[in-house]
C-alpha cells in the first residue's frame, strides 16, 4: 500500500532545526572510507535508504563496517586492493549516485560484478558513465537503452583519459575519477560549469593528490587513501524545504544548523536570494574540509524571476521546492537550461507541472525547463509524486499556503534522503501527517 502525506496548513515556522547528514557527503564516507587504509569515523552519516544501500553493499564487497550510534559508522578500510567479489548483486535501490559512483570504482576491481536498483533507478540513463569507463579500458555492459542492470567485468586493465563531460554532472566526474584511482598515467575531467566537487575535497582531505584548475581536475592512479575521521555536515538539499517553507510563511523565523555550504551547492540560496528572501548566514565555519554554517531564515515577499542557468548545476535537486516558491511569488519565474531534472529520480519538470496544475498554478513546460505564474496561495488537492522523495516534500511546503488540504501519493521514498522529515517538519510547525 502506498504511503501518502495530508497537509493541512501549519507555520509559522520557527525555533531552530539540524537536517540530516548530507547524502553525497555520506555516500562518499562510505565509499572512500572503505578504499582507504586504515579505519575511517564517520559522524553525522544520513541513515537514509540510499546511502544505506551504498553500506551494505560495500559490506558485500568485504568491508567491515560498525554502526555505532545515530549518525556514528566506523569503517575498516581495506585499501584500493582489497574489495572482495560480491556473491550478489548489488541492489542500489533508488540510487542514482551510489549506482554511478559505483561503476567507476568497480570497473578497476579484478572480479565481476552486477548493480541493480528499483523501477525509478533502472529507467535511468547510466551511458553518460559507461561510456568514458570504456574509453578507459573498462568493460561494462547495460541493457540497449543504457539503463541498469550494470554488468561489470573485472580484470581489466584501465588507463587514464582526458575526460570533457558533456553534462555538467558530479555522478560522471566522480565515476571517471574513482576509475582513474586504478589507471595507469592521469586521468582528467573537464566539467561545462562547475559541479558538486565533494569527491575532489574527501580524496584531497584523505591524502590523494589532485590537480586542480578552473573547469579541469586531473589525478594520478596508483595512490593511496589514509583513514581518519568525517564530520558530515547536515544536507543543504533538506534544509532547502524549510528555506522556502520559512520564506513563504507569514511571521517565520527559523535557523537551520549546521548546514554544508559548499559553494558548489548553494544555488538554492542564491535563487532564493534574487527571488528576495531574507536569508543571513552565521557562524561560518569550516568542517572536514566543507564549509559549513547556520542559516536564519525570515519570512519576505518573494518575486518571480529569471533564474540564471549559471546556477542551474549549482541548485540542481533544489528544483522541486524552488518551483513551489515560484508559484507563491508575485510575477513570473522562468528556468531554462535544465534537462538533467527530466531524468533524476522522475521527470521533475513534468510531475512539478502537473502537481502544481492540479493545485490551481498555471505552467508552460519546456524541454529545458518551466515557465511558473506566481499567484502567492496553493488549492487544495491530490498530487502524485511518481516515488520522488523531493517532489513529495516541496509539496508538504505547498501544504503551507493552499486554502485546503493537500493530499500527496506516493511518499515512502522521502526515506532515500530524509527519515525524518514528518517530525521535522512537524517540530517547525508543518500540519502534515501520514495518510494511508
Ligand atoms: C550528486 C550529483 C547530482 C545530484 C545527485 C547527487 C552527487 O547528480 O543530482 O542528487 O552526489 O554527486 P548529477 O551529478 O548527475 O547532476
Amino acid at each position: 500500500m502506498s504511503l501518502d502525506y495530508r497537509v493541512t496548513g501549519g507555520g509559522p515556522l520557527r525555533g531552530s532545526l539540524r537536517v540530516p547528514g548530507d547524502k553525497s557527503i555520506s555516500h562518499r564516507s562510505i565509499m572512500f572510507g572503505a578504499l582507504a587504509e586504515g579505519e575511517i569515523e564517520v559522524n553525522g552519516f544520513l541513515e537514509g535508504t540510499d546511502c544505506l544501500a551504498t553500506l551494505s553493499a560495500f559490506r558485500q564487497l568485504g568491508v567491515r563496517i560498525d554502526t555505532l550510534a545515530a549518525g556514528h559508522v566506523r569503517i575498516h578500510g581495506v585499501g584500493l586492493h582489497g574489495l572482495q567479489a560480491a556473491r550478489q548483486p548489488l541492489d542500489l535501490g533508488n540510487s542514482g549516485t551510489a549506482m554511478r559512483l559505483m561503476t567507476g570504482i568497480l570497473a578497476g576491481q579484478p572480479f565481476d560484478s552486477v548493480l541493480i536498483g528499483d523501477e525509478s533507478l533502472s529507467r535511468r540513463p547510466m551511458r553518460r558513465v559507461t561510456e568514458p569507463l570504456k574509453r578507459m579500458g573498462a568493460s561494462i555492459e547495460t541493457t540497449e537503452a543504457g539503463t541498469p542492470p550494470i554488468h561489470i567485468y573485472g580484470g581489466r586493465e584501465l588507463v587514464g583519459i582526458e575526460y570533457m563531460m558533456p553534462v555538467a554532472s558530479a555522478q560522471v566526474k566522480s565515476a571517471v575519477l574513482l576509475a582513474g584511482l586504478y589507471a595507469h598515467g592521469k586521468t582528467c575531467v573537464t566539467e561545462p560549469a562547475p559541479t558538486r566537487d565533494h569527491t575532489e575535497r574527501m580524496l584531497m582531505g584523505m591524502g590523494y593528490g589532485l590537480e586542480r584548475q578552473e573547469h579541469v581536475v586531473c589525478l594520478h592512479g596508483g595512490g593511496h587513501l589514509c583513514g581518519g575521521r568525517i564530520n558530515v555536515p547536515a544536507d543543504i538539499s533538506s534544509a532547502a524545504f524549510f528555506m522556502v517553507g520559512a520564506s513563504v510563511t507569514p511571521g517565520s523565523d527559523l535557523l537551520l544548523e549546521h548546514v554544508g555550504m559548499n559553494p558548489t551547492r548553494i544555488g538554492v540560496i542564491e535563487i532564493l536570494r534574487l527571488m528576495g528572501a531574507n536569508i543571513e548566514l552565521l557562524n561560518e565555519r569550516e568542517e572536514s574540509a566543507e564549509p559549513v554554517a547556520d542559516i536564519r531564515v525570515r519570512h519576505a515577499a518573494l518575486q518571480g524571476i529569471d533564474i540564471p542557468e549559471a546556477l542551474v548545476p549549482l541548485a540542481i535537486d533544489e528544483f522541486p521546492v524552488l518551483f513551489v516558491a515560484a508559484a507563491c511569488a508575485q510575477g513570473v519565474t522562468r528556468l531554462s537550461g535544465a534537462a538533467e531534472l527530466r531524468v533524476k529520480e522522475s521527470d521533475r519538470i513534468q510531475v512539478m507541472a502537473d502537481g502544481l496544475q492540479a493545485l490551481g498554478i498555471r505552467t508552460e513546460v519546456m524541454p529545458d525547463g518551466l515557465v511558473i505564474e506566481g499567484r502567492g496561495y496553493f488549492d487544495g488537492g491530490e498530487v502524485e509524486t511518481h516515488g520522488d522523495h523531493r517532489v513529495a516534500m516541496a509539496f508538504v511546503i505547498a501544504g503551507l499556503v493552499a486554502r485546503g488540504e493537500i493530499i500527496i501519493h506516493d511518499c515512502a521514498n522521502v526515506e532515500t534522503s530524509f527519515p525524518s522529515f514528518l517530525a521535522s517538519a512537524q517540530h517547525a510547525g508543518i500540519d502534515v501527517e501520514a495518510w494511508t
